[in-house]
């Protein structure tokens, strides 16, 4: 079963130059998995969140490539609350763990790579329903 401890924050490579820093993903060797899409999230009003749902299958790989936010992790027994304030951070998250993007800051510009298309079916949006399936 995933727990919080699955999802983790990586430290992604950094070239650091005068004229700008460069920060890559290259897909076997930081994703842990095939990457089928990405999508991005910004223009984020104050105070909203986005997120709160799990996926039966799908895994994500989440980077603030601008500003920052917080990414809250829960396994159905224990929540924890990953900070991305860093361009070079990524965050796995397996499947079935419910997660929630929150505490955007002005400008933040979220990067998700993901392991398939979108799916609405693939999506568990009730944390009750999260809950009972964990416990199965
Ligand atoms: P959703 O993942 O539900 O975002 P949140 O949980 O933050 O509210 O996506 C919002 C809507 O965007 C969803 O109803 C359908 C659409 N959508 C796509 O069409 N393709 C995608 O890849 C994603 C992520 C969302």
């Amino acid at each position: 079963m995933r727990k919080i401890d699955d999802c983790r924050r990586i430290d992604l490579p950094k070239v650091p130059d005068e004229r700008g820093n460069l920060t890559f993903i290259e897909g076997s060797r930081h994703v842990p998995f095939e990457i089928r899409r990405a999508y991005w999230i910004y223009d984020v009003p104050g105070g909203e969140f986005r997120g709160g749902h799990a996926y039966r299958e799908l895994e994500e790989f989440i980077v603030a490539l601008s500003g920052s936010f917080d990414v809250e992790v829960d396994d159905g027994r224990e929540r924890k609350v990953i900070p991305l304030n860093r361009s070079y951070y990524g965050l796995h998250v397996p499947s079935l763990i419910w997660r929630r993007l929150e505490n955007f800051s002005t400008n933040a510009v979220c990067l998700i790579l993901a392991s398939a298309p979108y799916l609405e079916q693939g999506y568990i949006r009730d944390h009750g329903v999260f809950v009972a399936e964990k416990l199965k």
